[in-house]
């Protein structure tokens, strides 16, 4: 009855176990949720006082399917600066978050048949893409013993002549891995003198801990300026998820202006209110808010790491980026998606099962929450682990 490529699809795991959560608590029952993807904290003011002046200016009509020429001229300033990547206009495209511009490029990148190559852990939504788009993933699995990163041998026995694309995550979610210069100089050595392109996504980079500096994969070499597209937003690093803003750069402006193409034929050009609200989050205004909110997810992610790696039976890698820590709970269980299910009924604690991600044994614990929340959701983990 449906098309065959929507039966491709499968519902995102995050958003079901986000979703059986609020429903718990909706009948009045006690649950702490780790699992949504979203920064606790507000938007910055200087975000809310461009979108009330945009609105108030009656900035209200379509505009650029591509984004308002401030708004990319702000963009292609924040790559260079942070970056040190250069883009010209026709270079660059606005979506509706991140993840629109991921589901703009796999659409018009991959062909039936097409090879995908994607670590995992990986965040949900990648191989869905793929597959949506007739694509097959390729997954390369990692594990703590090399930081949850692949290695240049594995990328090199990935690649066929049917790879397409590498989707690399730095920092990672669910992980929170996130590739150094050198690591990044190795995969693209690998990687030259073949046709494989990269799709870069940076979401997190604003949030890397400790002495932990962040690279951008396409400022790396001339060879991976070329072949990668660098995807980013603010809905992480500015909490801005339900704004709906992200964009994609890359460097072959014939794949940017393809995308374009489908955006006019599909959304057209994101919300104006937030293409006004996004400049200060790109130009350096909003710089402290964004300092002040890291600070809080590295108290945050420390204090996890220590309550949970004192936990018998589970453990933990202290993550150099994002908000996320994956825990790795196979000598209690191998299951994830019954440890999840348990502790939320037993412990009224909701994390992800590491299934969705592409690796049992393991959950996903959110740390973009307050700091009783997480000690408390901790406690009660020992105490369920403890039954077992
Ligand atoms: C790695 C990664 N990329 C992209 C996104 C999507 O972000 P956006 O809200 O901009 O669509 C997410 C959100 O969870 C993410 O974790």
């Amino acid at each position: 009855m449906f098309s065959r490529r929507i039966e491709r699809l499968s519902e995102s795991l995050t958003m079901a176990i986000t979703a059986l959560a609020k429903e718990l608590k909706a009948q009045g029952k006690d649950v702490l949720s780790f699992s949504a993807g979203e920064p606790d904290f507000d938007t910055p003011e200087a975000i809310k006082k461009a979108a009330i002046e945009a609105i108030e200016s009656g900035f209200t009509k379509y505009t650029a399917v591509d984004g308002i020429p401030e708004l990319k001229e702000a963009i292609i300033g924040k790559l260079k600066r942070d970056n040190g990547l250069e883009y010209t206009p026709d270079q660059v495209i606005v979506s509706n978050g991140a993840k629109q511009s991921l589901f703009n490029l796999t659409q018009v990148l991959i062909d039936e048949g097409d090879e995908v190559i994607i670590p995992s852990p990986y965040w949900v939504t990648y191989p869905e893409l793929v597959k949506y788009a007739g694509g097959r993933p390729v997954i390369i699995p990692t594990d703590e013993s090399t930081g949850f990163k692949i290695t240049p041998a594995q990328l090199r026995n990935a690649i066929t002549e049917k790879t397409k694309l590498l989707i690399l995550t730095t920092p990672s979610n669910p992980t929170g891995a996130v590739y150094s210069k050198e690591e990044l100089e190795a995969l693209a050595k690998v990687l030259e003198g073949t046709d494989v392109m990269v799709a870069s996504d940076e979401m997190y980079e604003k949030l890397v801990y400790g002495d932990v500096r962040f690279t951008s994969t396409a400022s790396i070499s001339e060879d991976m300026c070329q072949r990668t597209i660098t995807i980013n937003g603010l809905s992480k690093s500015a909490a801005m998820t339900g704004w709906r803003f992200g964009y994609l750069a890359a460097a072959d402006r014939e794949l940017v202006k393809a995308m374009k193409k489908l955006q006019s034929q599909s959304t057209s050009n994101i919300n104006s209110i937030t293409q006004k609200a996004a400049i200060p989050g790109l130009d350096g205004t909003i710089d402290a808010d964004i300092e002040m909110m890291r600070r809080q997810f590295e108290q945050r992610r420390d204090r996890a790491v220590e309550m949970l790696n004192a936990i018998d039976g589970i453990s933990v890698l202290s993550p150099d980026g994002a908000f996320y820590l994956f825990v790795n709970h196979s000598a209690v269980m191998r299951d994830s998606m019954q440890f999840a299910k348990e502790l939320l009924e037993k412990k009224g604690v909701a994390v992800v099962p590491g299934v969705g991600f592409g690796a049992e044994g393991y959950f996903r614990f959110s740390f973009a929450t307050d700091l009783a929340s997480i000690e408390e959701g901790i406690k009660r983990i020992e105490e369920f682990v403890a039954t077992k």
